[in-house]
């Protein structure tokens, strides 16, 4: 009987300190998709607030094959805040990353508990980072996310997000999304709203070519700072060219008329790359093989007498096409002739406003 005793007092003292331990932790998971911009964002009129020099419109992707994941801890017990980006620890001491923090506790209830705790953020992407392939979008939408779930905040966050990365705005809604530019100083008119659902448009389908999934020589960051700074293009582009393409573009996504969507995804991905090569020093992010995608898919639409594949590059060499359902198939057999056949698992391929994924290098 006494050695029950002491085993009773003994299990009561462990679990109650146990309890009073995870009692005393929060820990929120969540996942976020890329979106890619069939008009492309392309220069800051604000560099701080991210407020962007003109509209942009993107598809977001389903979260099957490309997402980002980011687990968040917030314990009294950590000593302080840290960050791990796939699996290396990064600074916290990063602008960005702190700035959206700051924004969301702000709106927090300033009674919750935790608010104060320290925090470890983890974050993984299941594609290549800093490609060119919207890794920025995908983390900031899923780092702005879990924070919003963890401090318990409502409404809009796609304004958070922003000013973790731009494009990461877009990723906080699904389905085709535009980010408007907003007309106050202050960015809270600068924020993402959905103009059509991805259930709008089910036959639509994107495939991701990937070219090289190393990083960038210049980030998407660097490298619009320096188009802001020296190309006359890109003044042009924003204020006479831009305005008028979203709003063909914003019809023809509700019509469903493929060949006019894909004619304006082209000209636009066509023009940010003209307004790198304008940018001086140049920064130039598509290389051969892309310009061999860009061929192929212009024989292919001739060959079919319409646009049947659109191309788009963001500031990387990897491709996304997007295409209709009925047409992926062909077009598969197209690259996969063209271009050296995929390494084993790299093609994927699910449905939804989704993703196909292929590594391929020139024959
Ligand atoms: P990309 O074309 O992939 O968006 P960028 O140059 O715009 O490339 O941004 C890459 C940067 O975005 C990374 O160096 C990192 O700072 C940030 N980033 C990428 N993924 C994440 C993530 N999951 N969580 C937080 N930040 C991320
Ligand atoms: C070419 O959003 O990555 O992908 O706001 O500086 O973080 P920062 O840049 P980022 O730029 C994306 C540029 C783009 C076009 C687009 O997604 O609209
Ligand atoms: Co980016």
């Amino acid at each position: 009987i006494k050695f029950s005793i002491v085993t009773y007092y003994f299990y009561y003292i462990i679990f109650s300190g146990l309890d009073t331990y995870y009692s005393n932790m929060k820990v929120v998971t969540c996942i976020a998709p890329v979106n890619i911009a069939v008009i492309k964002y392309w220069g800051k009129r604000d560099e701080d607030l991210i407020l962007p020099l003109n509209d942009s419109l993107s598809g977001t992707l389903s979260t099957e094959f490309m997402c980002a994941k980011t687990s968040i801890l917030a314990s009294p017990s950590l000593q302080e805040n840290r960050f791990w980006l796939n699996g290396i620890e990064q600074s916290f001491n990063n602008r960005r990353l702190e700035s959206c923090l700051k924004e969301v506790k702000r709106r927090a209830n300033q009674a919750l508990p935790h608010l104060n705790w320290n925090i470890s953020i983890c974050s993984k992407n299941n594609f290549p980072t800093a490609a060119g392939l919207a890794s920025s979008a995908a983390g900031y939408a899923c780092l702005v996310y879990a924070l919003a779930t963890l401090y318990e905040i409502q409404g809009d966050i796609s304004g958070i997000a922003r000013i973790g990365s731009g494009s990461a705005c877009r990723s906080v809604y699904g389905g085709w999304v535009q980010w408007c530019k907003g007309t106050t100083s202050d960015g809270g008119d600068c924020i993402a709203r959905q103009i059509a659902p991805a259930s709008h448009w089910p036959e639509m389908r994107v495939l991701i070519l990937v070219v090289n999934d190393a990083r960038k020589k210049y980030s998407s960051t660097s490298g619009m700072r320096s188009s802001v700074e020296t190309s006359q293009l890109l003044k042009y582009r924003a204020s006479e060219i831009v305005p008028h393409r979203l709003s063909e573009i914003t019809e023809a996504i509700k019509n469903k008329d493929f060949e006019k969507f894909a004619e304006i995804t082209m000209k636009d991905s066509n023009q940010f790359h003209a307004v790198c090569l304008d940018t001086y020093p140049p920064c130039i992010y598509m290389n051969d093989v892309s310009h061999c995608i860009v061929d192929v898919i212009h024989a292919y639409n001739e060959y079919k007498t319409c646009n049947k594949v659109a191309y788009t590059f963001d500031a990387g060499p990897n491709a996304c096409l997007y295409l209709l359902e009925s047409e992926v198939e062909e077009v598969l057999s197209v690259i996969n002739y063209v271009f050296s056949p995929p390494t084993a698992n790299s093609e994927e391929y699910v449905k939804g406003l989704t993703v196909s994924i292929k590594t391929i290098s020139q024959k």
